[in-house]
């Protein structure tokens, strides 16, 4: 089978690395891809956002699988597109349809979601533009730190955590004048949660569902949890302090509900579901809903997978999921992000990287690079992330911050003290 992955980040290079390793697959092609995601397979310059590209390239190149790595094509009706197309309605995407997209590109639709299906989840109350009195009154009538987001997808910065009234009252105007265009036309205003955060994972073919490891994402770019918020700039799994009974609470409480909820409502889910988490004491809540794979959990979750992907992603493409076994490896994964200085701010591009031989130990999942008349380019913010698989997590951040000492680039930046706090 032929596979088009779409997207061109860390999670897409683990995705495809992973796929290329099936015996069921001919093909591999990544749209647009990356400077590592060419050496599994070939890159084909097309945009994410170009749907009648795609078309074509499915076409002409028999694919048979197309997975969906960002959220922004899932959110825009990729799915749907392909379903309501007479030819391309042969071809499986693994993603959500769009209203299952829904559940991360509107935080109003999934507060509400939540509400309706009893999943916990900090209160809320939502508010449209035509209303800044009432959300001020609101916000007025609730204690610090202030909790706003933005409705719509904001490339992941459209949480708002404010510390005083004063700047929650600047957030909230910002938001509602268009700061993030029509995404912030509605804000979602919420109560704090205090607690460890952590993400879970499941994959469903929109019957039954398997669930993969969980793990811990590092969202700040300074050390000690310092600095603006990031994509992420590391991560681990598993996570220590969620244990098999508090992993139970999740299933039983969270995912189960879900699951029922994209029933209930007869919404097609045929993906990867992330569960953005919030342990509060011995309790778990949702913050968010992202309809993919993580990014950089992705760069831990996938090399734990002892048991194909491209065969559960074929199973969950014709709804027999039941029927696959997902095995894991014992091990513990970490990964740690090599980021241009500057990120997520202004940074430079187009700086020579060097990189050693490739080892077995380690991995090198490619971001935002590219190859140009052969030489490797940063290309990105977050460049590369570095993963090992190892019995133990100071073991796999050893051989991390080893491999990381022999990449070189000019305004090479990463945290020092990924998996410190455990
Ligand atoms: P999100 O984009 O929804 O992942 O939010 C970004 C970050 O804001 C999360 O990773 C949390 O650290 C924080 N956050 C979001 N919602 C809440 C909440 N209700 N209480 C506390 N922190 C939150
Ligand atoms: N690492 C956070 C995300 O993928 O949304």
């Amino acid at each position: 089978m032929n596979v088009l992955i779409i997207g061109s980040g860390g999670r897409e290079h683990t995705l495809a690395w992973k796929i290329s390793q099936s015996p069921m697959l001919g093909k591999l092609y990544i749209a647009p891809g990356n400077g590592g995601t060419q050496s599994v397979g070939e890159n084909v310059p097309i945009a994410v956002s170009d749907f009648e590209g795609i078309r074509r390239f499915v076409l002409d190149n028999q694919i048979g699988m197309v997975v969906v790595g960002p959220e922004q094509p899932l959110v825009d009706g990729i799915v749907d597109f392909f379903k309501n197309d007479l030819v391309l309605n042969r071809v499986p995407v693994i993603g959500p349809e769009k209203r299952g997209a829904l559940l991360e590109g509107s935080k109003d639709y999934a507060n509400r979601f939540m509400d309706r299906y009893g999943i916990p989840t900090a209160k809320f109350r939502s508010f449209t533009s035509d209303k800044q009195e009432e959300a001020l009154a609101y916000l007025r009538g609730l204690s610090a730190p202030y909790v706003l987001k933005a409705d719509g997808l904001a490339a992941g910065k459209g949480v708002v955590i404010a510390q005083t009234l004063e700047e929650a009252e600047h957030t909230l105007k910002e938001f509602f004048e268009g700061k993030f265009g029509e995404a912030s036309k509605t804000v979602v205003i919420e109560e704090f949660l205090e607690g460890r955060e952590l993400s879970a994972f499941i994959l469903t073919d929109g019957k039954t569902y398997k669930v993969f490891p969980p793990a811990k994402d590092y969202k700040r770019a300074g050390e000690k949890d310092t600095g603006p918020n990031t994509g992420g700039m590391g991560a681990l799994s598993p996570v220590p302090y969620a244990d098999e009974a508090f992993l139970e609470k999740i299933r039983r409480e969270i995912i189960e509900p879900t699951m029922n909820g994209l029933k209930e409502e007869r919404i097609d889910y045929r993906g990867f579901l992330y569960f953005g988490l919030m342990k509060v004491g011995d309790q778990p809540y949702v913050i968010e809903y992202n309809v993919r794979m993580g990014d950089p959990e992705a760069q831990v979750v996938i090399p734990r997978m002892h048991s194909g992907l491209l065969e559960a992603m074929d199973a969950v493409a014709h709804q027999r999921l039941d029927s696959y076994t997902l095995e894991l490896e014992e091990d513990y994964a970490a990964t740690v992000i090599l980021a241009s200085q500057g990120y997520p701010g202004k940074y430079e591009k187009g700086k020579p990287i060097t990189l050693p031989e490739e080892k077995k130990e380690v991995q090198v999942f490619h971001a935002g690079t590219k190859k140009e008349h052969g030489k490797l380019l940063t290309a990105g913010g977050r460049v590369m992330a570095v993963t090992a698989l190892a019995a133990g997590f100071s073991q796999a951040l050893s051989a991390v911050y080893r491999e990381i000492e022999n990449i070189d680039f000019e305004g090479k930046y990463y945290r020092k003290d990924i998996g410190h706090d455990l």
